[in-house]
Protein backbone atom coordinates (compact mmCIF):
# COMPACT_ATOMS: atom_id res chain seq x y z
CA UNK A 1 0.00 0.00 0.00
CA UNK A 2 1.48 3.20 -1.21
CA UNK A 3 1.25 5.89 1.63
CA UNK A 4 1.78 9.54 0.15
CA UNK A 5 1.83 11.73 3.36
CA UNK A 6 5.10 13.69 1.68
CA UNK A 7 4.25 15.36 -1.68
CA UNK A 8 7.46 16.93 -4.23
CA UNK A 9 6.58 20.50 -5.98
CA UNK A 10 7.53 21.09 -9.27
CA UNK A 11 6.72 24.26 -10.85
CA UNK A 12 5.80 23.83 -14.83
CA UNK A 13 4.47 26.33 -17.26
CA UNK A 14 3.70 28.57 -14.62
CA UNK A 15 1.95 26.12 -12.81
CA UNK A 16 2.43 24.56 -9.25
CA UNK A 17 1.85 21.14 -8.84
CA UNK A 18 2.04 18.87 -5.81
CA UNK A 19 3.22 15.34 -6.57
CA UNK A 20 3.07 12.47 -4.30
CA UNK A 21 6.06 10.86 -2.86
CA UNK A 22 6.18 7.45 -1.44
CA UNK A 23 8.87 5.82 1.05
CA UNK A 24 9.66 2.13 0.09
CA UNK A 25 10.29 -0.38 2.79
CA UNK A 26 13.90 0.00 1.52
CA UNK A 27 15.91 2.46 -1.02
CA UNK A 28 15.24 6.31 -1.89
CA UNK A 29 11.38 7.84 -2.27
CA UNK A 30 9.92 7.61 -5.31
CA UNK A 31 8.25 10.97 -6.73
CA UNK A 32 4.80 9.77 -8.41
CA UNK A 33 4.76 11.59 -11.33
CA UNK A 34 1.47 9.52 -12.75
CA UNK A 35 -0.80 12.60 -12.96
CA UNK A 36 2.11 14.88 -14.47
CA UNK A 37 0.66 15.22 -18.01
CA UNK A 38 -3.11 15.15 -17.17
CA UNK A 39 -2.26 17.98 -14.51
CA UNK A 40 1.17 19.91 -16.05
CA UNK A 41 0.82 19.44 -19.91
CA UNK A 42 4.50 17.30 -19.64
CA UNK A 43 6.14 14.15 -19.83
CA UNK A 44 9.18 13.39 -18.25
CA UNK A 45 12.74 12.50 -20.17
CA UNK A 46 14.86 9.47 -19.17
CA UNK A 47 16.47 7.00 -21.39
CA UNK A 48 17.61 3.91 -20.32
CA UNK A 49 15.05 4.46 -17.34
CA UNK A 50 17.88 5.61 -14.89
CA UNK A 51 15.90 7.46 -12.74
CA UNK A 52 12.11 5.98 -13.01
CA UNK A 53 10.53 3.42 -11.29
CA UNK A 54 8.28 1.01 -13.59
CA UNK A 55 6.40 -0.75 -11.42
CA UNK A 56 5.81 -1.25 -7.30
CA UNK A 57 7.56 -4.79 -6.36
CA UNK A 58 8.10 -7.06 -3.55
CA UNK A 59 10.30 -9.49 -4.74
CA UNK A 60 13.90 -8.38 -4.64
CA UNK A 61 15.90 -5.00 -3.72
CA UNK A 62 19.38 -3.96 -5.13
CA UNK A 63 21.69 -1.37 -2.66
CA UNK A 64 23.97 -0.37 -5.28
CA UNK A 65 26.29 1.68 -3.41
CA UNK A 66 26.56 -0.89 -0.40
CA UNK A 67 26.80 -3.89 -2.45
CA UNK A 68 23.44 -5.43 -1.29
CA UNK A 69 21.26 -7.79 -3.24
CA UNK A 70 18.11 -9.39 -0.84
CA UNK A 71 15.66 -11.88 -2.54
CA UNK A 72 12.30 -11.54 -0.57
CA UNK A 73 14.91 -10.08 2.42
CA UNK A 74 17.19 -12.58 2.25
CA UNK A 75 20.71 -11.62 1.83
CA UNK A 76 22.07 -13.60 -1.41
CA UNK A 77 24.90 -14.39 0.94
CA UNK A 78 22.93 -15.92 3.13
CA UNK A 79 20.99 -18.03 0.34
CA UNK A 80 24.02 -18.82 -1.62
CA UNK A 81 25.85 -20.51 1.49
CA UNK A 82 22.07 -22.26 3.43
CA UNK A 83 19.91 -22.57 0.68
CA UNK A 84 19.34 -24.49 -2.38
CA UNK A 85 17.99 -23.27 -6.30
CA UNK A 86 15.15 -24.74 -5.65
CA UNK A 87 14.16 -23.13 -1.92
CA UNK A 88 15.31 -19.98 -3.46
CA UNK A 89 12.72 -20.76 -6.53
CA UNK A 90 10.12 -21.25 -4.05
CA UNK A 91 11.06 -17.68 -2.35
CA UNK A 92 10.69 -15.94 -5.18
CA UNK A 93 7.63 -16.97 -6.27
CA UNK A 94 5.90 -17.58 -2.98
CA UNK A 95 7.36 -14.64 -1.14
CA UNK A 96 8.35 -16.75 2.05
CA UNK A 97 10.89 -19.33 3.26
CA UNK A 98 8.83 -22.71 2.77
CA UNK A 99 8.36 -25.27 5.81
CA UNK A 100 9.93 -28.63 4.70
CA UNK A 101 6.36 -30.04 3.53
CA UNK A 102 5.68 -26.88 1.46
CA UNK A 103 9.63 -27.76 -0.04
CA UNK A 104 8.83 -31.06 -0.75
CA UNK A 105 5.31 -30.35 -2.52
CA UNK A 106 7.31 -27.44 -4.69
CA UNK A 107 10.26 -29.73 -5.29
CA UNK A 108 7.88 -32.43 -6.27
CA UNK A 109 5.51 -30.39 -8.66
CA UNK A 110 8.88 -29.33 -10.34
CA UNK A 111 10.33 -33.02 -11.06
CA UNK A 112 7.59 -34.01 -12.23
CA UNK A 113 7.46 -31.55 -15.02
CA UNK A 114 11.00 -31.86 -16.25
CA UNK A 115 10.19 -33.59 -19.44
CA UNK A 116 9.41 -31.30 -23.11
CA UNK A 117 6.32 -32.83 -25.09
CA UNK A 118 7.71 -35.46 -27.32
CA UNK A 119 6.64 -33.67 -30.33
CA UNK A 120 9.25 -30.43 -28.98
CA UNK A 121 11.80 -32.96 -30.88
CA UNK A 122 10.89 -31.91 -34.05
CA UNK A 123 11.35 -28.37 -33.33
CA UNK A 124 14.97 -28.94 -32.14
CA UNK A 125 16.01 -31.02 -35.18
CA UNK A 126 14.62 -27.75 -37.19
CA UNK A 127 17.50 -25.42 -36.32
CA UNK A 128 20.87 -25.34 -38.12
CA UNK A 129 23.06 -27.50 -36.22
CA UNK A 130 25.12 -24.53 -35.72
CA UNK A 131 23.02 -22.58 -34.23
CA UNK A 132 23.22 -20.61 -31.34
CA UNK A 133 21.78 -22.19 -28.23
CA UNK A 134 20.01 -19.08 -27.40
CA UNK A 135 18.54 -18.31 -30.86
CA UNK A 136 17.23 -22.12 -30.15
CA UNK A 137 16.06 -21.22 -26.83
CA UNK A 138 14.24 -18.43 -27.82
CA UNK A 139 12.44 -20.57 -30.79
CA UNK A 140 11.60 -23.34 -28.49
CA UNK A 141 10.03 -21.10 -25.51
CA UNK A 142 7.60 -19.41 -28.03
CA UNK A 143 6.61 -22.64 -29.23
CA UNK A 144 5.61 -24.10 -25.54
CA UNK A 145 2.57 -21.72 -26.17
CA UNK A 146 1.67 -23.99 -28.76
CA UNK A 147 1.88 -27.20 -26.53
CA UNK A 148 0.62 -26.46 -23.52
CA UNK A 149 -2.58 -24.50 -24.40
CA UNK A 150 -4.12 -25.27 -21.23
CA UNK A 151 -1.58 -22.78 -19.40
CA UNK A 152 -1.46 -19.55 -21.73
CA UNK A 153 -4.66 -18.36 -19.98
CA UNK A 154 -3.52 -15.26 -17.82
CA UNK A 155 -6.70 -14.23 -16.33
CA UNK A 156 -7.15 -17.86 -14.05
CA UNK A 157 -4.64 -17.77 -11.35
CA UNK A 158 -4.18 -21.59 -11.55
CA UNK A 159 -2.92 -21.54 -14.98
CA UNK A 160 -0.79 -18.87 -14.73
CA UNK A 161 0.19 -21.90 -11.60
CA UNK A 162 0.95 -24.42 -14.46
CA UNK A 163 2.79 -22.12 -16.48
CA UNK A 164 5.33 -20.95 -13.83
CA UNK A 165 6.15 -24.74 -12.86
CA UNK A 166 6.20 -25.82 -15.78
CA UNK A 167 8.67 -23.04 -17.31
CA UNK A 168 10.79 -23.47 -14.24
CA UNK A 169 10.77 -27.29 -14.64
CA UNK A 170 11.64 -27.62 -18.13
CA UNK A 171 13.95 -25.09 -18.37
CA UNK A 172 17.34 -26.81 -18.24
CA UNK A 173 15.34 -29.79 -20.06
CA UNK A 174 15.11 -27.21 -23.12
CA UNK A 175 18.61 -25.51 -22.70
CA UNK A 176 20.60 -29.19 -22.16
CA UNK A 177 18.91 -30.10 -25.69
CA UNK A 178 19.61 -26.89 -27.61
CA UNK A 179 23.38 -27.88 -26.59
CA UNK A 180 23.01 -31.67 -27.43
CA UNK A 181 21.80 -31.15 -30.97
CA UNK A 182 24.64 -28.32 -31.44
CA UNK A 183 27.29 -31.40 -30.55
CA UNK A 184 25.08 -33.94 -32.69
CA UNK A 185 24.62 -35.70 -29.16
CA UNK A 186 20.69 -37.88 -28.61
CA UNK A 187 18.88 -36.08 -26.13
CA UNK A 188 18.86 -37.01 -22.81
CA UNK A 189 15.76 -37.37 -20.85
CA UNK A 190 15.91 -35.34 -17.52
CA UNK A 191 15.79 -37.95 -14.05
CA UNK A 192 13.46 -37.47 -11.14
CA UNK A 193 15.88 -38.73 -9.04
CA UNK A 194 18.30 -36.19 -9.13
CA UNK A 195 18.25 -32.47 -7.73
CA UNK A 196 17.75 -29.42 -9.90
CA UNK A 197 21.37 -28.65 -11.23
CA UNK A 198 22.59 -32.57 -11.08
CA UNK A 199 19.72 -33.30 -13.84
CA UNK A 200 20.90 -30.38 -15.70
CA UNK A 201 25.06 -31.66 -15.72
CA UNK A 202 23.75 -34.90 -16.24
CA UNK A 203 21.49 -34.29 -19.16
CA UNK A 204 24.34 -31.78 -20.78
CA UNK A 205 27.14 -34.49 -20.35
CA UNK A 206 25.50 -38.28 -20.22
CA UNK A 207 25.34 -39.64 -23.38
CA UNK A 208 23.71 -42.86 -23.69
CA UNK A 209 27.03 -45.52 -24.47
CA UNK A 210 27.92 -44.84 -20.65
CA UNK A 211 27.15 -44.20 -17.00
CA UNK A 212 27.53 -40.60 -15.86
CA UNK A 213 28.52 -40.15 -12.26
CA UNK A 214 27.57 -36.45 -11.09
CA UNK A 215 30.00 -34.86 -9.60
CA UNK A 216 28.27 -33.27 -6.30
CA UNK A 217 31.17 -30.56 -5.72
CA UNK A 218 30.21 -29.32 -9.74
CA UNK A 219 26.66 -29.65 -9.38
CA UNK A 220 26.83 -27.49 -5.91
CA UNK A 221 28.86 -25.12 -7.61
CA UNK A 222 25.68 -25.05 -10.66
CA UNK A 223 23.59 -24.69 -7.85
CA UNK A 224 24.97 -21.51 -6.41
CA UNK A 225 25.36 -20.03 -10.13
CA UNK A 226 21.68 -20.79 -10.59
CA UNK A 227 21.30 -19.64 -7.76
CA UNK A 228 22.94 -16.00 -8.34
CA UNK A 229 21.62 -15.03 -11.24
CA UNK A 230 17.79 -16.15 -10.20
CA UNK A 231 16.57 -12.46 -9.84
CA UNK A 232 17.39 -8.74 -10.09
CA UNK A 233 14.99 -6.73 -10.26
CA UNK A 234 13.95 -4.53 -13.12
CA UNK A 235 16.86 -5.18 -15.71
CA UNK A 236 16.36 -5.04 -18.84
CA UNK A 237 14.95 -8.55 -19.69
CA UNK A 238 12.77 -8.69 -16.67
CA UNK A 239 11.37 -5.30 -17.62
CA UNK A 240 11.46 -6.67 -21.44
CA UNK A 241 9.14 -9.39 -20.00
CA UNK A 242 6.70 -7.08 -17.97
CA UNK A 243 6.53 -5.29 -20.93
CA UNK A 244 5.27 -7.98 -23.41
CA UNK A 245 3.16 -9.16 -20.34
CA UNK A 246 1.21 -6.08 -19.86
CA UNK A 247 -0.54 -6.28 -23.33
CA UNK A 248 -1.90 -9.52 -21.99
CA UNK A 249 0.56 -11.95 -23.72
CA UNK A 250 1.11 -15.44 -22.96
CA UNK A 251 3.76 -16.23 -20.47
CA UNK A 252 5.68 -18.65 -22.80
CA UNK A 253 5.95 -15.43 -25.28
CA UNK A 254 6.76 -13.28 -22.52
CA UNK A 255 9.59 -15.45 -21.09
CA UNK A 256 10.90 -15.94 -24.54
CA UNK A 257 11.11 -12.20 -25.21
CA UNK A 258 12.96 -12.14 -22.14
CA UNK A 259 15.35 -14.89 -23.26
CA UNK A 260 15.90 -12.71 -26.70
CA UNK A 261 16.74 -9.59 -24.48
CA UNK A 262 19.23 -11.05 -22.10
CA UNK A 263 21.01 -12.59 -25.13
CA UNK A 264 23.05 -8.99 -25.37
CA UNK A 265 26.65 -8.90 -24.75
CA UNK A 266 25.40 -5.93 -22.39
CA UNK A 267 23.44 -8.26 -20.59
CA UNK A 268 23.22 -11.77 -20.02
CA UNK A 269 25.24 -12.24 -23.27
CA UNK A 270 28.21 -10.46 -20.76
CA UNK A 271 29.56 -14.15 -19.48
CA UNK A 272 30.53 -15.75 -23.13
CA UNK A 273 31.68 -12.19 -23.99
CA UNK A 274 33.56 -11.92 -20.73
CA UNK A 275 35.79 -15.32 -21.23
CA UNK A 276 36.47 -14.76 -25.02
CA UNK A 277 38.11 -11.56 -24.18
CA UNK A 278 39.80 -13.28 -21.08
CA UNK A 279 41.21 -16.26 -23.46
CA UNK A 280 41.92 -13.33 -26.29
CA UNK A 281 44.14 -11.86 -23.49
CA UNK A 282 45.72 -15.20 -22.88
CA UNK A 283 48.75 -14.46 -20.61
CA UNK A 284 49.20 -11.95 -17.70
CA UNK A 285 51.65 -9.40 -20.03
CA UNK A 286 48.88 -8.61 -22.08
CA UNK A 287 46.18 -7.02 -19.45
CA UNK A 288 48.01 -3.20 -19.83
CA UNK A 289 47.11 -3.30 -23.46
CA UNK A 290 43.29 -4.47 -22.97
CA UNK A 291 43.52 -1.77 -19.87
CA UNK A 292 44.83 1.00 -22.41
CA UNK A 293 42.26 0.35 -25.46
CA UNK A 294 39.15 0.04 -22.60
CA UNK A 295 39.94 3.55 -21.16
CA UNK A 296 40.24 4.83 -25.02
CA UNK A 297 37.45 6.59 -25.93
CA UNK A 298 37.91 6.07 -29.49
CA UNK A 299 38.26 2.32 -29.12
CA UNK A 300 34.84 0.99 -28.26
CA UNK A 301 36.48 -1.95 -26.36
CA UNK A 302 34.95 -2.34 -22.90
CA UNK A 303 36.33 -4.43 -20.51
CA UNK A 304 33.80 -6.87 -20.16
CA UNK A 305 32.45 -8.78 -16.56
CA UNK A 306 33.26 -4.80 -15.58
CA UNK A 307 30.33 -2.39 -14.52
CA UNK A 308 27.01 -2.72 -13.43
CA UNK A 309 23.88 0.17 -13.88
CA UNK A 310 23.25 -0.28 -10.49
CA UNK A 311 26.31 -1.32 -8.47
CA UNK A 312 28.67 1.51 -8.18
CA UNK A 313 31.17 -0.54 -5.14
CA UNK A 314 30.66 -3.96 -5.97
CA UNK A 315 28.49 -6.99 -7.20
CA UNK A 316 28.06 -9.12 -4.10
CA UNK A 317 27.51 -11.95 -6.47
CA UNK A 318 31.25 -11.55 -8.10
CA UNK A 319 32.50 -12.26 -4.43
CA UNK A 320 30.67 -15.34 -4.03
CA UNK A 321 31.07 -16.48 -7.75
CA UNK A 322 35.62 -15.64 -7.09
CA UNK A 323 35.35 -17.83 -4.30
CA UNK A 324 33.04 -20.58 -6.02
CA UNK A 325 35.74 -20.36 -8.93
CA UNK A 326 38.81 -21.10 -6.54
CA UNK A 327 36.63 -24.05 -5.25
CA UNK A 328 35.68 -25.78 -8.61
CA UNK A 329 39.12 -25.29 -10.20
CA UNK A 330 40.65 -26.79 -7.29
CA UNK A 331 38.98 -29.63 -7.02
CA UNK A 332 39.34 -30.16 -10.56
CA UNK A 333 43.01 -29.99 -10.08
CA UNK A 334 43.09 -26.82 -12.35
CA UNK A 335 43.67 -23.53 -10.09
CA UNK A 336 46.72 -22.33 -11.86
CA UNK A 337 44.94 -22.44 -15.29
CA UNK A 338 45.53 -19.32 -17.04
CA UNK A 339 42.41 -18.00 -17.48
CA UNK A 340 41.85 -17.90 -13.93
CA UNK A 341 44.97 -16.32 -13.77
CA UNK A 342 44.64 -13.80 -16.13
CA UNK A 343 41.07 -12.87 -14.63
CA UNK A 344 42.59 -12.27 -11.17
CA UNK A 345 45.54 -9.91 -12.20
CA UNK A 346 43.09 -8.08 -14.61
CA UNK A 347 40.57 -7.36 -11.99
CA UNK A 348 43.65 -6.65 -9.45
CA UNK A 349 45.04 -4.15 -11.81
CA UNK A 350 42.12 -2.36 -12.89
CA UNK A 351 41.11 -1.98 -9.27
CA UNK A 352 43.97 0.09 -8.62
CA UNK A 353 43.83 2.44 -11.60
CA UNK A 354 42.02 5.78 -11.85
CA UNK A 355 39.75 5.28 -14.66
CA UNK A 356 37.91 2.52 -13.19
CA UNK A 357 38.19 3.79 -9.94
CA UNK A 358 36.65 6.88 -10.64
CA UNK A 359 34.21 5.20 -12.47
CA UNK A 360 32.86 2.83 -10.07
CA UNK A 361 33.44 0.11 -12.32
CA UNK A 362 33.97 -3.51 -10.56
CA UNK A 363 33.98 -6.96 -11.67
CA UNK A 364 30.28 -7.92 -12.15
CA UNK A 365 28.19 -11.60 -11.46
CA UNK A 366 29.95 -12.78 -15.32
CA UNK A 367 33.83 -12.03 -14.42
CA UNK A 368 33.78 -15.18 -12.41
CA UNK A 369 31.22 -17.50 -13.86
CA UNK A 370 32.15 -18.17 -17.18
CA UNK A 371 35.71 -19.50 -15.79
CA UNK A 372 33.52 -21.61 -13.60
CA UNK A 373 31.80 -23.10 -16.45
CA UNK A 374 34.23 -23.30 -19.23
CA UNK A 375 36.09 -25.90 -16.10
CA UNK A 376 33.09 -27.77 -16.03
CA UNK A 377 33.22 -28.56 -19.83
CA UNK A 378 30.79 -26.25 -21.13
CA UNK A 379 31.58 -23.99 -24.47
CA UNK A 380 31.14 -20.47 -24.47
CA UNK A 381 27.90 -20.57 -26.45
CA UNK A 382 26.10 -22.49 -23.14
CA UNK A 383 26.61 -20.01 -20.40
CA UNK A 384 23.67 -17.26 -21.47
CA UNK A 385 21.13 -20.06 -21.72
CA UNK A 386 22.58 -21.02 -18.35
CA UNK A 387 21.89 -17.59 -17.47
CA UNK A 388 18.39 -17.77 -19.16
CA UNK A 389 17.39 -21.37 -17.18
CA UNK A 390 18.63 -19.39 -13.80
CA UNK A 391 16.48 -16.06 -14.59
CA UNK A 392 13.68 -17.64 -15.67
CA UNK A 393 12.65 -18.12 -12.09
CA UNK A 394 12.82 -14.28 -11.72
CA UNK A 395 11.14 -13.27 -14.87
CA UNK A 396 8.10 -15.55 -13.82
CA UNK A 397 7.64 -14.26 -10.60
CA UNK A 398 7.83 -10.80 -11.91
CA UNK A 399 5.10 -11.52 -14.26
CA UNK A 400 3.18 -13.09 -11.73
CA UNK A 401 3.28 -9.66 -9.23
CA UNK A 402 2.47 -7.82 -12.16
CA UNK A 403 -0.57 -9.34 -13.49
CA UNK A 404 -2.34 -9.73 -10.14
CA UNK A 405 -1.35 -6.09 -9.68
CA UNK A 406 -4.07 -4.15 -9.87
CA UNK A 407 -2.52 -1.09 -11.08
CA UNK A 408 -1.42 -3.06 -14.08
CA UNK A 409 -1.48 -1.41 -17.22
CA UNK A 410 -0.11 -1.92 -20.53
CA UNK A 411 3.54 -0.39 -20.76
CA UNK A 412 3.42 2.71 -23.46
CA UNK A 413 6.65 5.38 -22.37
CA UNK A 414 6.04 8.41 -24.20
CA UNK A 415 8.45 10.28 -26.63
CA UNK A 416 10.54 13.58 -27.06
CA UNK A 417 9.94 13.82 -30.23
CA UNK A 418 13.13 15.66 -31.92
CA UNK A 419 11.81 15.02 -35.78
CA UNK A 420 10.46 17.51 -38.24
CA UNK A 421 7.59 19.14 -37.92
CA UNK A 422 4.32 18.60 -40.04
CA UNK A 423 5.57 19.15 -43.89
CA UNK A 424 3.25 18.99 -47.30
CA UNK A 425 4.04 15.88 -49.24
CA UNK A 426 5.57 16.73 -52.51
CA UNK A 427 5.04 15.11 -55.95
CA UNK A 428 8.23 12.91 -57.08
CA UNK A 429 8.36 14.80 -60.65
CA UNK A 430 8.38 18.07 -58.14
CA UNK A 431 11.26 16.57 -55.85
N1 LIG B 1 35.01 -0.92 -19.59
C1 LIG B 1 35.45 0.34 -19.81
N2 LIG B 1 34.70 1.46 -19.56
C2 LIG B 1 33.45 1.27 -19.08
C3 LIG B 1 32.94 -0.02 -18.82
C4 LIG B 1 33.76 -1.13 -19.09
N3 LIG B 1 33.30 -2.38 -18.88
N4 LIG B 1 31.68 0.10 -18.35
C5 LIG B 1 31.40 1.42 -18.32
N5 LIG B 1 32.48 2.13 -18.74
C6 LIG B 1 32.60 3.59 -18.78
C7 LIG B 1 31.82 4.15 -19.96
O1 LIG B 1 32.64 4.30 -21.12
C8 LIG B 1 31.34 5.48 -19.42
O2 LIG B 1 32.42 6.39 -19.51
P1 LIG B 1 32.10 7.96 -19.75
O3 LIG B 1 31.31 8.40 -18.56
O4 LIG B 1 33.47 8.56 -19.81
O5 LIG B 1 31.33 8.05 -21.03
C9 LIG B 1 31.11 5.20 -17.94
O6 LIG B 1 31.95 4.09 -17.61
C10 LIG B 1 29.65 4.86 -17.60
O7 LIG B 1 29.24 3.79 -18.46
P2 LIG B 1 27.76 3.60 -19.01
O8 LIG B 1 27.77 2.70 -20.20
O9 LIG B 1 27.09 4.94 -19.18
O10 LIG B 1 27.10 2.90 -17.76
P3 LIG B 1 25.79 2.04 -17.79
O11 LIG B 1 25.30 2.01 -16.39
O12 LIG B 1 24.85 2.51 -18.84
O13 LIG B 1 26.30 0.59 -18.25
C11 LIG B 1 27.04 -1.64 -18.34
C12 LIG B 1 26.46 -0.51 -17.46
C13 LIG B 1 26.20 -1.83 -19.61
C14 LIG B 1 26.99 -2.94 -17.54
C15 LIG B 1 28.51 -1.28 -18.70
O14 LIG B 1 29.28 -1.14 -17.54
C16 LIG B 1 29.17 -2.31 -19.64
O15 LIG B 1 29.00 -2.23 -20.86
N6 LIG B 1 29.91 -3.32 -19.07
C17 LIG B 1 30.49 -4.37 -19.87
C18 LIG B 1 29.42 -5.41 -20.21
C19 LIG B 1 29.02 -6.27 -19.02
O16 LIG B 1 29.86 -6.78 -18.29
N7 LIG B 1 27.69 -6.43 -18.85
C20 LIG B 1 27.15 -7.29 -17.80
C21 LIG B 1 26.30 -6.50 -16.87
S1 LIG B 1 25.78 -7.52 -15.53
C22 LIG B 1 24.53 -8.45 -16.14
O17 LIG B 1 23.84 -8.15 -17.06
C23 LIG B 1 24.35 -9.73 -15.47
Amino acid sequence: MLDNKKTATLNVHGRTLELPVHSPTLGPDVIDIRKLYAEGDVFTYDPGFTSTASCESTITYIDGDEGVLLYRGYSIDDLAEKSHFLEVCYILLYGDLPTAEQLEDFETRVTHHTMLHEQMQYFFRGFRRDAHPMATMVGVVGAMSAFYHDSTDIGDPWQREVAAIRMIAKMPTIAAWAYKYSVGQPFVYPRNDLDYASNFLRMCFAVPAEDYEVNPILARAMDRIMTLHADHEQNASTSTVRLAGSSGANPFACIAAGIACLWGPAHGGANQACLEMLQEIGTVDRIPEFIRRAKDKDDPFRLMGFGHRVYKNFDPRAKVMKQSADEVLGLLGVENNETLQVAKELERIALEDDYFVSKKLYPNVDFYSGIILEAMGFPTSMFTPIFALSRTVGWISQWKEMIADPSQKIGRPRQLYVGPPHRPYIEVEDR
